[in-house]
Formats: structure tokens, C-alpha cells, sequence
């Protein structure tokens, strides 16, 4: 079947400059939530329908090979956005698929619905019945329950008005009848528009079968045309991940303050404590806990780790067993091998840290490879960046670094060496010897604080 996506739309209520379909739910763009929905279900690419912020919305989908775009000069209504996809579909897939760049949370199961429905041949809608049908098109029907025709709220009568089954803008026309239906549409209504739903009393006249199916869940063809309700559908999307995380067995501390922008996959008696985020793809493996108030993103967290209160992981792996936190930051290529220890104030980027190596507090370790049960003493950094080039620092399994070190790289500190504490190491630190770098002490005799005059 074709796949057409309605993304022309101004969005005005948005009050933005972003383009409505580029708002983001749950970390990403409405639109690639359709297009996530919808991904495989035509053989030929997905027509958007692009026209307010047309530009955008095209450089959002750039390097696609399976979207095309229609551009819809004006927007002139549902029904004009479509008859501009027209030139871009195949004429010879049966069935046209149009969904809405603004109803995000469209299920893959029940578009499934929708196709099967559509194979049976004849028109297919979404419908759904809601407690307040306000602003949705009502789903007119005849006797004998036959569906007739749509109306849009502003064209209701009083009484079509308390029809409660509401259009949700997703149906599958039979292709070959389109470009005559959006044809012999016209814009004779409240809102002078060629509205797409015209199309159904045309079809219903020529006796073509129309059904109609309902969503798994209401939420799924809710469609967003203000912040309000962005945020709205971003709870109700939040507020079902984790549902689906509970059912798997995590214990969350409070199901109403997580936030998952993207994957979050947990191991078995995985604990989340609140306001964390998960951000990309997340990987927790069995018995993880997670304290308060972190943001994990694009990371695997291995077996039995604990991550205290207050971390930042990003594109991290942290190696099982071990502890990271509280406020820890580990940053893109930190690799921990397992049963480390990371403090408070430790921020690691693009390094190898051995298995059981401990780096406690308040340092920096960049671009560095760290041996097996090394010691890192509180405020040690490497010195990796000289404004223009960075480079490694290479220390040794059961290396010591004492508190306050230096570590100016390129530089190696070998197995088993020490570092005294309060060093700069410049040059290689031999192994299993102690190295150290420090002025000598003095204490100057008779020296007398100076004292504020009265
Ligand atoms: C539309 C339906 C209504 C349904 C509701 C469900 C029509 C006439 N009305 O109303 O029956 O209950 O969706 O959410 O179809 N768009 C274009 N070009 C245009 C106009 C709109 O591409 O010229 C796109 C918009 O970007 C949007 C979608 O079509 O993604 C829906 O348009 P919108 O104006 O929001 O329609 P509704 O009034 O919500
Ligand atoms: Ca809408």
C-alpha cells in the first residue's frame, strides 16, 4: 500500500517557530514517530506532505531514502494535501494509507488493523468514541449503522455535535478511486478548506463499503495542536512506558516520575529510583539499581552495578559489579572493565579503566587506559589537551596515584609504580618504584603574619 503523511500544516497554536511536526514527544520529532509507525508497511517510499516550514522538515528527513516529499504550496485542508501527494504514489499499490503528522502515537498494531481491514477491500477509517468529542470530526451513520459521511465540529449541527465517534484522520482509500473523489471536492464550508473527509459521502453514494476500526488505546489518535497538549500526550506516553516497564518486572519508586526518550531495556530485578532519564538506548542488565535524579543515555550497564544519586552517563559502559556515584560523570568512550569505584565529582571520557580500579573523588581521566586495581588519588587529573592536539595517558595494573597529581600526557606510569602525592609527572614513571615531583618544604623562622592597623 502507499503511506501518505499529512505534515503541512502552520501548527499556529503551537506559538513556535519549529514546525508542528518537528515538536518533539518523548525526545523525538512527532514526525519520526509516524514514520517509526508506519516503517515497512510500503513497498514504495512514504510520501510527506510538506508545506509550512517545508525546508526544515525536509533537512530533518535528509539522507531518507524511503520517505518523498509532496510539497503543498498553500494549505488549503486535509482533502488539498493529499491530491499533492497524488503525482508521487504508485498508482498501482490497491490501497492508500493517510495518517497525520500531528496524532504521534499511532500503534504498529493498530495500523496493523487498519490494513488487514483494508485488504478486505472498500474504505477504511479510525475511529474512536470519546467522553468529549470537542474539535474531532463526528462520524455521521445511517440506520442502519452504515458509516455516511464526516462532520467537522465547526460545520455540526447541535445534535451532530453529541455524536461521541470522532474521525481520528487515519483511513486507507482505495487508491485507484482517489484522484476522482479529491477531485470533486470543494471548499463550500465553515472553514473553506477541501477537507479529506468529504471523500467518505462520495464513496458511501457509489456504495463503496466503508468500515470502520478502533485503536488498541484512546491516547494513540490523539492529535496535538497546542504545547498543552504536547505535554499532555508526553504523560500519557511516559505514563504507559512505564507500565510496560513495571509488567517486565522493574521496580520503579515512583512510576509517575520516570522519563524514558527513547529505549530503556532492563535486566531482571532492575530498581529505578525517581526523576531519572533515559535517554537513546539504554541497557540494564540484571539486578542494576539506579538512584535519584539521573540521566542515562546511550549506555549498557552491566550486572549487579549500583548508580548512586545524581550521575550523568552518556555513551558509557559501566562493567558489572561495580559502583558509580554519587554526581559522577562519565562521558562518551568511558569504558569501565567492572568493579570499579566511581566517586563523587569524577568525570571519565574516552578511557579504559581496569577491572577493580577506583577512582573515589573530584579528578578528570581523559583519553587515558587504566590498568587493573589502580588507586587514583582524590584530584588527580590528566593534563590530555594542549588547546589543539590531545594525548593519552597510559597507567599500569596496581599503579598508586596520590591526591593532588598531574598527569601531563603523553605519559606512562608503569605496573605497580607510585606517584606521590602533589606531583606533575612529565616523563615515564618507572614500574613498581615511587615517583614523585614536589618542591622541597621549608619553614621560614621568625616569620610574622602582618596584622590590620586599628
Ligand atoms: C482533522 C480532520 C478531523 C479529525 C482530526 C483528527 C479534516 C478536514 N479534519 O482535523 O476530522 O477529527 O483531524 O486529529 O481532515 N494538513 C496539511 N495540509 C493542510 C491542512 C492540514 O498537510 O492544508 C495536515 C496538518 O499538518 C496536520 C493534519 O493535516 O498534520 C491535520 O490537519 P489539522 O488542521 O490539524 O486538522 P484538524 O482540524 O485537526
Ligand atoms: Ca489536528
Amino acid at each position: 500500500m502507499n503511506v501518505v503523511i499529512l505534515a503541512a500544516g502552520m501548527g499556529k497554536r503551537m506559538r513556535s517557530r519549529l514546525p508542528k511536526v518537528l515538536q518533539p514527544l518523548a525526545g523525538r520529532p512527532m514526525l519520526d514517530h509516524v514514520l517509526d509507525a508506519t516503517e515497512g508497511l510500503s513497498q514504495s517510499p512514504r510520501v510527506v506532505v510538506v508545506g509550512h516550514g517545508a525546508e526544515t522538515v525536509m533537512a530533518h528527513c535528509e539522507g531518507r531514502t524511503d520517505v518523498a516529499f509532496a510539497l503543498q504550496a498553500e494549505q488549503l485542508g486535509t482533502g488539498h494535501a493529499l491530491r499533492a501527494a497524488l503525482p508521487q504514489i504508485d498508482p498501482a499499490a490497491p490501497q492508500t494509507l493517510v495518517c497525520l503528522g500531528d496524532v504521534p502515537l499511532l500503534s504498529r498494531a493498530t495500523l496493523g488493523r487498519v490494513a488487514d481491514e483494508a485488504a478486505e477491500g472498500g474504505l477504511v477509517l479510525l475511529t474512536v468514541e470519546l467522553d468529549d468529542p470537542t474539535g474531532y470530526g463526528r462520524i455521521l451513520r445511517d440506520a442502519e449503522g452504515r458509516v455516511r459521511s464526516i462532520v467537522e465540529e465547526k460545520d455540526a449541527t447541535p445534535e451532530e455535535k453529541r455524536v461521541r465517534e470522532v474521525n481520528t484522520g487515519i483511513m486507507c482509500l482505495p487508491t485507484a478511486r482517489l484522484a476522482q473523489w479529491l477531485a470533486a471536492l470543494s471548499p463550500a464550508n465553515a472553514q473553506g478548506e477541501y477537507y479529506l473527509t468529504d471523500v467518505i459521502d462520495l464513496a458511501a453514494r457509489e456504495g463503496v463499503r466503508i468500515s470502520a476500526v478502533h485503536p488498541q488505546h484512546v491516547w494513540e489518535v490523539e492529535g496535538v495542536n497546542s504545547k498543552a497538549q504536547l505535554a499532555e500526550l508526553e504523560r500519557v506516553w511516559q505514563r504507559a512506558q512505564a507500565s510496560a516497564l513495571l509488567d517486565a518486572g522493574v521496580t520503579l519508586l515512583d512510576p509517575a516520575r520516570i522519563d524514558v526518550r527513547g529505549r530503556l531495556e532492563c535486566g531482571r530485578d532492575v530498581e529505578i529510583d525517581v526523576n531519572c532519564v533515559f535517554e537513546g538506548e539504554v541497557k540494564l542488565a540484571d539486578g542494576v539499581r539506579v538512584g535519584a535524579n539521573c540521566v542515562l543515555r546511550n549506555c549498557v550497564v552491566d550486572e549487579g552495578v549500583e548508580i548512586l544519586p545524581f550521575c550523568h552517563i552518556d555513551g558509557a559502559h559501566v562493567g558489572a559489579g561495580g559502583r558509580v556515584g554519587p554526581y559522577s560523570r562519565l562521558r562518551p568512550g568511558a569504558e569501565l572493565m567492572g568493579g570499579n569505584h566511581i566517586g563523587n565529582f569524577v568525570e571519565v571520557k574516552k578511557s579504559n579503566v581496569g577491572l577493580g580500579t577506583k577512582i573515589n573523588h573530584l579528578t578528570y581521566i581523559g583519553d587515558a587506559d587504566v590498568g587493573a586495581r589502580v588507586n587514583i588519588g582524590a584530584g588527580t587529573i590528566t593534563c590530555n589537551y594542549d588547546g589543539v592536539n590531545k594525548f593519552r595517558t597510559v597507567i599500569g595494573d596496581d599503579a598508586f596515584i596520590g591526591s593532588g597529581t598531574e598527569l601531563v600526557a603523553p605519559v606512562t606510569v608503569g605496573a605497580g609504580a607510585t606517584i606521590g602525592a602533589g606531583s606533575t609527572i612529565t616523563r615515564a614513571a618507572p614500574d613498581g618504584k615511587l615517583t614523585l615531583s614536589r618542591t622541597r618544604q621549608v619553614t621560614v623562622e621568625g616569620w610574622q603574619r602582618p596584622v590590620k592597623k586599628r
